[in-house]
């Protein structure tokens, strides 16, 4: 049985769509059968791999509204073990219709169900918010991957977030564990970072991956070039972290 993994957090920005692309990718590379699916309207994940979105003649919004069956959803992007379902959400009109369907918080998970023993791994990217989307993707979700950038205020909206994570724990998914922490876009030259890292680690202990993701210009130009980052430079550090973070990821006991 596969175990669908939610990447959500609050703030806006903070590496959730380049992680879900590049833990992905990293994740089918080592042999991981993978679904990527775009919970957030703006569609970043088939432009990561050089997709119009909104040209694609299915995705998420057609599988929500107008209740085509997932498997029509399901795109191709030409690698092996990885496929992406894409929001396909065209104009604003579009985008209120899939917040007010996806009011019901339980669709995404009745709809992703039937798909959970064909893919290793089911991985949710989330908009920036805790509206219907992402708490959908909540609760659809076995366990949760939370980024957050070493940064002086990601403590602060991490613990609101860990608040509200509980909360929507006991009230719609109380199986719902902790994949990790993930801290992202991290520059060990600054010492602001380094002890964000430290008061991180220490408060939230064997919550974080010990794999960090350094901020890396490879990893930030790769959608230019409608690729995973692995795709683009294999050596680059931003690279080798996410394989690292893939294996540690794979081999990791979700908290509860
Ligand atoms: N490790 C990294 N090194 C350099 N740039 C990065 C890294 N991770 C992400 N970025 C860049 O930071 C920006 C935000 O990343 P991303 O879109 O993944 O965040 P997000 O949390 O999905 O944003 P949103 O909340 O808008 O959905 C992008 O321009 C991305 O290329
Ligand atoms: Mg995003």
């Amino acid at each position: 049985m596969g175990e669908i993994v939610v990447v959500a957090s609050q703030k806006g920005g903070v590496g959730k769509t380049t992680t879900v692309i590049n833990l992905g990718a990293s994740l089918a590379i080592l042999g991981k059968s993978c679904l990527l699916v775009d919970l957030d309207p703006q569609g970043s994940i088939a432009s990561g791999f050089q997709l119009d979105d909104y040209k694609l003649p299915y995705g998420l919004y057609d599988v929500i509204v107008k209740k085509i069956p997932l498997a029509l959803a399901i795109t191709d992007i030409g690698l092996e073990n990885l496929e992406i379902v894409p929001s396909n959400v065209k104009n604003e009109e579009q985008e209120i219709d899939l917040f007010t369907h996806a009011l019901n918080l339980k669709l995404i998970r009745s709809i992703l169900k039937p798909l959970k023993s064909e893919y290793d791994y089911i991985i949710l990217d989330c908009p920036p918010n805790l509206g219907t989307l992402t708490l959908n993707g909540l609760v659809a979700a076995d366990s949760v991957l939370i980024p957050v950038q070493s940064e002086f205020y990601s403590i602060k909206s991490l613990g609101k977030f860990l608040r509200s994570l509980k909360t929507i724990g006991k009230k719609y998914n109380s199986k719902l564990k902790f994949k990790g922490i993930l801290i992202t876009m991290y520059d060990r030259r600054l010492k602001k970072s380094r002890e964000i890292l430290k008061d991180l680690r220490y408060g939230f202990k064997d919550i974080i991956f010990n794999t960090v993701i350094p901020r890396n210009s490879r990893v930030a130009e790769a959608p230019a070039f409608g690729k995973p980052v692995a795709l683009v430079d294999m050596t680059s550090v931003g690279a080798l972290n996410y394989f690292k973070l893939a294996e540690e990821f794979i081999n990791r006991n979700n908290r509860q």
